[in-house]
């Protein structure tokens, strides 16, 4: 069962014991979202396996039903049947708001309907997160964009393709323009496109519906057109955030845990990151262990695939706080993502800040706490910090945390985290 998602729960966290056991990866988030978006596209029927049961997913799928969808959505199962039988260019404008991802039905709208008006969504809040770039893309592909009250509308009556160089490889604007292309009149080239395996995923399915795309995984994709796309069946790709999340708070717990249902090669850098710190990792063919015992610094630098990822740079943090040394990170990709050191250092990391670097010695005992209002990464970078501080620590807004997580407290509990989540009134009896 999905987790409830009342935002009047937290989670209670007693640090000390080390993560042992095994987990097995839900599908990623930032796939399963996209391909549920991709359903627009589809005259048919499509199915998806692996869907994480994450808070996002039930919202998704209701702004899905608001564009004309069917959706069929079973949690317990990780499925989804969607079929796009008599679609509409605006979702209503209460469920589109509650998700940032609701954004990525943009794309899909255009490229069936030629017109979409989707009010500006919500999400996590980590910066200013334009949409300059997925407009600038559309209005090559000859549609005009009003964003105004709340609302972005697109028009394209003549939807044609492009060559369009995308200023800094946004995944977002990505996959917009590639679902907006794939049903446009004429080819379309989309240079510094953003390259996650999140991305590969969602073109291998639009390839297998029908659709023609070169350059898969590389920063240039070409897009053929076709008339139309057919339904399909399609797994979505394992998380890779999460199989770093689960990682390092192995790490930094001095745990041993296996990791099942992972893809190493979407994890590069990061487990050369976590190497580099003194964990032992073992690479099976689906499989990773991760066993520590003392850590040492390590440098990190956010960047766009396959650079580190800013998803996994809050946790990194945690576990560099464990680390021996003086360690830097850098973060390039969200300008407000290190809200979350501020918390770090209440609960005594040594942590000094200058703009989008942070030098972080360690290692520092961490001291339980309340922590509160974190977006979806660093609220698992919160509960992480509470399996290694003294005492205990309370994380509020788990609504957060269940936006990304599938399970986490049952999957913590599992490998022996002493994590439970309660109401917040059973606190203040
Ligand atoms: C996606 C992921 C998110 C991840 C991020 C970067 C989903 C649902 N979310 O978010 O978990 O942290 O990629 O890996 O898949 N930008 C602009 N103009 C634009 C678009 C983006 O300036 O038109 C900026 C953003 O403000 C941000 C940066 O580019 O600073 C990255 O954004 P983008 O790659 O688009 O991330 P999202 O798709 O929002």
């Amino acid at each position: 069962m999905l987790d409830p998602t009342s935002s009047t729960d937290v989670f209670r966290v007693r640090g000390g014991p080390p993560l042992r056991g095994t987990v097995t990866l839900a599908g990623a988030k930032n796939s399963a979202l996209k391909l549920m978006a991709a359903s627009i596209l589809a005259d048919g029927e499509v199915h998806l396996s692996q869907i994480p049961a994450i808070a996002d997913v039930p919202v998704m799928a209701d702004v899905l039903r608001g564009a004309g969808v069917a959706v069929d959505l079973d949690l317990e199962a990780g499925t989804c049947r969607l079929e796009a039988s008599d679609t509409q260019p605006e979702p209503p404008a209460d469920a589109v708001r509650r998700i940032r991802a609701s954004l990525s039905c943009l794309g899909p709208l255009v490229g069936r309907l030629r017109h979409a008006r989707l009010a500006l969504p919500g999400g996590d809040k980590i910066g200013a997160r334009a949409i300059d770039l997925h407009a600038r893309g559309l209005e090559l592909m000859g549609a005009s964009v009003s964003i105004e009250d709340g609302y972005v509308e697109v028009r394209a009556p003549e939807l044609h393709g492009a060559i369009i160089t995308l200023d800094f490889p946004s995944v977002g604007a990505t996959e917009n323009l590639l679902m907006a292309a794939v049903l446009a009149d004429g080819p379309t080239v989309i240079d510094n496109a953003a390259r996650e395996p999140e991305i590969q995923d969602l073109c291998r399915m639009l390839v297998a519906m029908g659709a023609r795309i070169d350059g898969i995984g590389g920063p240039t994709l070409e897009v053929d057109p076709v008339a139309r796309l057919e339904g399909v069946t399609w797994e979505t790709c394992p998380d890779r955030i999460e199989a770093g999340t689960y990682a390092m708070a192995a790490a930094v717990t001095g745990g041993d845990v296996l990791i099942e249902r992972v893809r190493a090669s979407d994890l590069t850098l990061p487990l050369l990151k976590l190497r580099a710190a003194g964990v032992v990792l073992e690479e099976g063919s689906t499989s990773l262990r991760v066993k520590a015992d003392g850590l040492e610094a390590v440098d990190v630098v956010t960047l766009p695939y396959p650079g580190f990822p800013t998803d996994l740079q809050p946790q990194m943090m945690v576990l560099l706080s464990q680390a021996e040394g003086t360690s830097r990170c850098t973060e390039n990709v969200f300008e407000s993502r290190f809200s979350f050191v501020h918390e770090l250092e209440r609960m005594g990391a040594d942590v000094e800040i200058d703009g989008h670097h942070a030098l972080i010695r360690g290692p520092g005992t961490l001291h339980g706490t309340t922590l509160a209002g974190l977006d979806v990464r660093a609220g698992a970078a919160g509960v992480m910090a509470g399996l290694v501080a003294e005492g205990t620590t309370i994380v509020r807004d788990v609504h957060h945390i269940d936006r990304g997580y599938a399970r986490f407290v049952p999957r913590l509990q599992a490998l022996g985290a002493d994590v439970e989540r309660v109401p917040v009134a059973a606190l203040d009896a």
